[in-house]
């Protein structure tokens, strides 16, 4: 693999960044770091969303001007993923100059080859979406279904795109490529989306939207949200309408994989790919669609007064590093299905996988190399067993739970191979064997679980970054090595550790948290 690319959505600055965001840029950000493990050029996107309706009309009710709004708030994000060690390469806003004036060449490309052209048009627009919805799409009570409130109705003469000319051929696309969308389960929900496609609005009137990027040709037009921000994951690599591209965008396009919610799956299969079709550019490699965060079972949302920020969650857990929160939301749902957050379920999750399981393994294990060979690992000790093959099938499960993306399954794999390193050591008791004076028995069995730690913390590093530097320091080894080049015997020969040196590498969150709602 020569080379790999991923983006998440940029998301909307209208609110602080809450735990579903925080979820999106965490797998991301490991399914980033686990590809590291397997190449040496990455580039990792991510950013936010700035114009469009909602924005203009919160920061009016906020008496602020959007770009102060916009700047701020976008600014929080950024906390956030620093916070939680999302390790971008670019972080992408659609204010950026560079953007706005790609985005403006793209619209005037797309204008002067036919396929966007003007309408006057009637229309039900959510300012939620951000999209005009049909009535049909409704629910009973006229309401967007996804946001519970009753669309605009809506009268103007606005730029459209030709969708519809693009229908069959990504229906073809679809069925041809199964890696496309995933996982597969949603590809069956878009081909059913493009069936009654129509073309689509791609600009809004000045007088009634003016937070936005102006049609060059056209002033009065302010460009759609939607070409405006699906446009992020090639302009922030130097995309340029005349082919003259950046270098980036020679290097890293098509994209590996765009990374987004169940929720907008239809504008990335269905209008970003109709466009890039229009603009002759190469089709993204795959796009996954995650599922969504739940909170104690409910859908986040503020009128449930239910929103968790991913700061809340470390300041409650009085967390200084992000690794438990990352390996919590990493495995909290299945492959593209919802997943859940409680802090119940939280606490006792991280304290058996991270605390008891691996943690306690690691620490038993160093202070009985100690204890009996003045923590000194010798050449006769080299591990054999079977627990090396059981190594080497994790690491083939890992990558290819990851082919799907499908974080939760890498993360599951990783934990039971640290199970059954727990359940070597039982069986095996290197304390028994101490007593009973067969010494070399005893330092064969330490040193396999040793060495299958080191493994371990470098399968769990793209999770738990942190922790995976503790216990490197500990074992000595380099954890910047590819998962390639992980082998029996990454422990060095001779003294490894002394009693002083062994330090816990994860703290059980033992504090009672009574529902702080
Ligand atoms: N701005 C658009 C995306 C444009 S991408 C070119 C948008 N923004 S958003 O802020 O509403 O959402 C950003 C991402 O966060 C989306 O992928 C969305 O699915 C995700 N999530 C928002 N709430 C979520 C949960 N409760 N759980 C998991 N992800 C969720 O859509």
């Amino acid at each position: 693999m020569e080379r790999f690319y991923l983006t998440t959505a940029i998301d909307y600055v209208n609110g602080a960044p809450h735990i579903g965001h925080a979820y999106e840029k965490i797998i991301t950000d490991i399914i980033h770091r686990h590809y590291k493990q397997r190449c040496d050029n990455t580039f990792f996107l991510t950013g936010t969303d700035e114009h469009g309706i909602k924005i203009q009309k919160t920061a009016k009710e906020n008496g602020t001007t959007p770009k102060e709004m916009c700047d701020k708030n976008s600014s929080y994000f950024k906390e956030a993923w620093q916070l939680l060690d999302i390790d971008y390469d670019r972080f992408i806003r659609t204010t950026d100059e560079d953007h706005k004036k790609i985005v403006q060449g793209i619209f005037e490309k797309l204008l002067k080859q036919g396929d966007i052209y003007k309408h006057s048009y009637k229309g039900l627009y959510c300012s939620g979406c951000e999209c005009f919805l049909n009535a049909k799409d409704l629910d009973e009570n006229g309401n967007c279904p996804i946001h519970g409130k009753k669309p605009d109705e809506i009268s103007e003469e606005n730029y459209f795109f030709k969708l519809s000319k693009y229908k069959d051929a990504i229906i073809k696309h679809i069925k041809e490529n199964p890696d496309f969308i995933k996982p597969a389960f949603r590809a069956n929900e878009v081909i059913n989306q493009l069936q009654d496609i129509e073309d689509i609005s791609v600009s809004r009137s000045i007088t009634n939207v003016n937070w936005g990027i102006p049609v060059l040709s056209d002033p009065e037009q302010i460009i759609y949200v939607w070409i405006d921000a699906l446009s992020n994951y090639i302009t922030a690599l130097g995309y340029n309408v005349d082919g003259n591209h950046g270098e980036l965008f020679k290097k890293f396009w098509p994209v590996d994989v765009h990374v987004i919610g169940k929720d907008i799956l239809k504008f990335h299969s269905i209008y970003w790919i109709a466009i890039l079709m229009a603009l002759n550019v190469e089709l993204p490699k795959s796009i996954y669609a995650h599922g969504w965060i739940m909170i104690n079972k409910d859908k986040m949302s503020k009128s449930i007064g239910n929103v968790i920020s991913p700061k809340s969650v470390m300041d409650a857990f009085e967390l200084k590093e992000a690794d438990a929160l990352r390996y919590f939301m990493a495995i909290t749902a299945q492959n593209g299905r919802d997943g859940n957050y409680s802090d119940e379920e939280f606490k006792e999750k991280v304290n058996a996988d991270l605390a008891n399981n691996f943690g306690n393994l690691l620490n038993r294990t160093l202070n009985m190399s100690v204890k009996y060979f003045d923590g000194t690992i010798l050449n006769e000790h080299i591990n054999e067993s079977e627990l090396s093959n059981k190594v080497q099938e994790t690491i083939k499960k890992v990558k290819s739970a990851f082919d799907e993306y499908d974080v939760a399954s890498a993360g599951n794999s990783i934990i039971e191979l640290a199970d059954c390193a727990n359940k070597y050591i039982n069986d095996n008791a290197p304390w028994t064997l101490a007593k009973e004076g067969d010494m070399e028995k005893c330092g064969k069995v330490l040193y396999t679980i040793l060495d299958t730690m080191a493994a371990l913390s470098i399968l769990i590093k793209p999770f738990c970054p942190n922790i995976a530097q503790k216990v490197a320091e500990q074992l000595k080894i380099n954890t910047d090595l590819k998962l390639d080049e992980i082998k029996t015997g990454l422990l060095k020969e001779g003294k490894l550790i002394s009693k002083e040196e062994i330090k816990p590498v994860f703290l059980r969150l033992d504090s009672e948290f009574a529902d702080k709602k």
